[in-house]
């Protein structure tokens, strides 16, 4: 397979099979994620891997988050919470702010998002179904998970990664979503 035709069928996979994911296969993902481009090498990632206990945990504070937020929607509240349990892989990714360097800093952020891309890229090939989150259960933006994570000195979440293997029908056939043509995103100065 091209790299372009890998970058067209990855897909953003949110259902899963009940197993678990093997630790070898997990540590091909974050071997791909060591290889992203960085900023004068700053290598500026940490990973923090969740299965098993830390992940029912995980799960405790999802569903924390999900009662205050949608206080008058249980149905939402438990499918939510379905997703979070039914995910064998959760993984958080911080990227290292520099203190005092608002640039350095943000190019950190960067790096990561070529990291994590590059993980999604390699579950594919490794029979891996992969979403990043942000919003909602991903909890990237609730300070809680960031004290779930060890409170981490100068290190900002930028991704929530859900990984298992998809199930039947998110897998390989996953529908892509329509892309608009580059030229209506394209200006040639
Ligand atoms: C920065 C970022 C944040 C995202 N956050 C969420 C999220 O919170 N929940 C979710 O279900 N998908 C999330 N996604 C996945 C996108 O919804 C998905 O990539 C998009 O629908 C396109 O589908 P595809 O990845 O299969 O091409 C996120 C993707 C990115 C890059």
């Amino acid at each position: 397979m091209t790299v372009v035709e890998a970058l067209k069928k990855r897909r953003a996979i949110r259902n899963y099979e009940p197993r678990e994911v093997e630790r070898e296969k997990i540590e091909k993902l974050l071997e791909a994620a060591v290889w992203a481009p960085n900023d004068r090498m700053r290598e500026p990632w940490s990973f923090y891997v969740m299965q098993g206990e830390a992940k029912r945990n995980y799960e405790q504070l999802s569903e924390q988050y999900l009662q205050e937020r949608f206080p008058t929607k249980p149905n939402l509240v438990e499918s939510s919470l379905k997703v979070v349990k039914n995910t064998p892989v959760v993984m958080v990714v911080t990227a290292d702010i520099v203190p005092g360097d608002e640039e350095a800093s943000e190019d950190n952020e960067y790096a990561v998002c070529c990291a994590i891309h590059s993980m999604w890229l390699a579950a594919r090939e490794l029979g891996l179904g992969f979403v990043w989150r942000t919003r909602g259960v991903g909890l990237v933006r609730d300070g809680r998970l960031w004290e779930f994570i060890g409170s981490p000195e100068n290190k900002k979440i930028i991704g929530t990664v859900f990984i298992g293997y998809p199930d039947g029908e998110s897998g390989e056939n996953a529908k892509a979503p329509k892309r608009t043509p580059f030229a209506e995103k394209t200006t040639w100065l």
